[in-house]
């Protein structure tokens, strides 16, 4: 199944790169600061038609709300373009994020990094490929010498979990820390040794689900701020090489 997930998730992000640069209609979601464009609605109609189409038993849970059959024994959990902030205003760093998962477990993701034109793949217990070659988390073991990565939820004006008290902490411990404003690229950076770490509050399943099996096949961990088992409902979430990931945690400790 997994060469269905590409092949739509390459479909879709042809889709995006020719909306890309054009005007688009915006409207907001919960405030000014969440947006969606007609692109994210059209991705998510392309995706989710290939599925119902081929896969008529399978459930779907798409961030624009396409949801059906979410018992099911098998779910898609898809953004059908993350990082709407940036391709709306132009910013060429946007991807599509696809997770299929088997009786609550995910056997398979696939992000397209549209614009260098990547598509990163895993499954379980298989690996983690970008364009198909293998990728591996990097090999550094100091945070001091860390190039890491993280995300603002849409209420960050709130400060939702202490998300600037975190950041500053990060920024006096690791050597430099890089906003990308696509979470799926984030995870796709990690797994493939870019980013040694990335943490972010208040994601939600679409950004979580093929992510988190790209970086743990790619000889990472992804957990809550305790190290803790997570899911792709938890709201916590830190990801590493493994080799910082009790190091981040010691700098979350206190915040
Ligand atoms: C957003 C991006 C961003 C992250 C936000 C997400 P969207 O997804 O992944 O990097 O910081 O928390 O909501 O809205 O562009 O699909
Ligand atoms: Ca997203
Ligand atoms: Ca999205």
């Amino acid at each position: 199944m997994i060469n269905d997930l590409i092949e739509i998730s390459k479909e879709a992000g042809e889709l995006i790169r020719n909306d890309f640069g054009k005007t688009h209609s915006i409207e907001f979601k919960t405030n000014e600061l969440n947006l969606v464009t007609e692109t994210d609605k059209a991705s998510e109609k392309l995706i989710t038609d290939f599925i119902r189409k081929k896969f008529p038993s399978h459930g779907i849970l798409a961030e624009e709300g396409s949801d059906v059959n979410k018992t099911a024994e098998y779910l898609w959990v898809i953004d059908p373009l993350d990082g709407t902030t940036n391709f709306a205003h132009g910013l060429p760093i946007f991807s599509v994020s696809i997770g299929l998962m088997k009786n609550g477990e995910t056997i398979a993701g696939v992000i397209n990094d549209v614009n260098r034109n990547i598509i990163y793949s895993a499954e379980k217990n298989n690996g983690s490929f970008a364009n198909g070659i293998k990728i591996n988390v990097s090999t550094n073991s100091n945070l001091a010498h860390s190039l890491l990565v993280t995300g603002f939820p849409y209420n960050v004006k709130e400060n939702p979990d202490k998300a600037f008290e975190r950041f500053i902490e990060f920024l006096k411990s690791a050597r430099a820390i890089r906003r990308l404003g696509s979470a799926a690229i984030d995870f796709c950076y990690v797994a493939s040794g870019v980013f040694d770490g990335f943490w972010e509050v208040s994601l939600h399943p679409w950004d979580i689900c093929a992510g988190k099996l790209l970086v743990e096949e790619a000889g990472g961990f992804v957990t809550d701020f305790d190290g803790k088992k997570i899911d792709i409902y938890s709201k916590r979430i830190l990801c590493s090489n493994k080799l910082v990931h009790q190091k981040m945690i010691d700098v979350m400790k206190n915040i």
